[in-house]
């Protein structure tokens, strides 16, 4: 059993996450989507349950196994996305957004294989909704957890997004470093300034981002 968190700081708190890529339908065989294993988002639902949280977790199509005590809805598109998180969201205490959600959807998907020709094919994206913007900006927000994941000028992209999207916490991570390996290393950001974790495996990590949000979220501080 684990002995990671004694006592358990997240007891009788509701986290909703996010974890793995979405898919947007080009037609009836094909999409787009992003690279995501999952993995970290999945680590932070087990670190969430083993601080004594009730877990729910809206995920993309991902090889992951639910963690013990969570409960998961799996979804396929960022919209589908949405609206299982609206759906959980006023259960909510803490929303942590790991997934790694794709920008655009293909504005008319087939319902049909599209066959080949000689010609160039176009397809037609449109912006998806951003989810963790919209709940940060909700009247009354869970307590907001975000992640960048970027592969150049992570401190100065990180802080910006934290500030534009108004969470009080982001995980930062170089995507070279993290993407579908068994380890990461991120640099938390918050109203405080930086604070690097120790490069570890994900579950390692995740106890640690957990351990941390339950310090600024029940405690108000760092
Ligand atoms: N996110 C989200 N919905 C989206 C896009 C992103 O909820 N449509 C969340 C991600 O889960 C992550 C955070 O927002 O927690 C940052 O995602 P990222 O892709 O790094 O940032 P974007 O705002 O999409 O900006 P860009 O991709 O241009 O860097
Ligand atoms: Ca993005």
């Amino acid at each position: 059993l684990e002995a990671s968190f004694q006592p358990k700081p997240l007891a009788g708190r509701r986290v909703l996450l996010t974890a793995g890529p979405t898919f947007e339908r080009i037609d009836a065989v094909r999409g787009i989507t992003n690279s995501s294993s999952g993995k970290m988002g999945f680590a932070i639902a087990r670190a969430a349950w083993e601080a004594g949280a009730e877990v729910v977790i809206v995920a993309g199509e991902t090889a992951q196994a639910t963690p013990p005590g969570c409960r998961r809805i799996n979804v396929l598109s960022a919209q589908e996305m949405l609206t299982a998180v609206e759906q959980e969201v006023d259960d909510a205490d803490i929303f942590i957004a790991v997934a790694a959600v794709a920008d655009y959807y293909v504005l008319n998907p087939s319902e049909q294989k599209i066959k080949k020709d000689a010609h160039i094919l176009t397809l037609e994206l449109a912006p998806n909704p951003d989810i963790l913007a919209r709940i940060a900006t909700r009247p009354q927000p869970p307590f907001c957890v975000g992640f960048a994941a970027e592969s150049e000028n992570l401190l100065e992209y990180a802080e910006a997004k934290r500030k534009r999207k108004h969470l009080p916490l982001l995980a930062a991570n170089l995507v070279q470093q993290a993407m579908g390996a068994d380890d990461n290393e991120v640099i938390l950001l918050d109203d405080n300034g930086e604070h690097r974790l120790p490069r570890g495996l994900k579950l390692d990590v995740a106890r640690k981002l957990i351990g941390h949000v339950a310090q600024l979220y029940v405690h108000g501080k760092t």
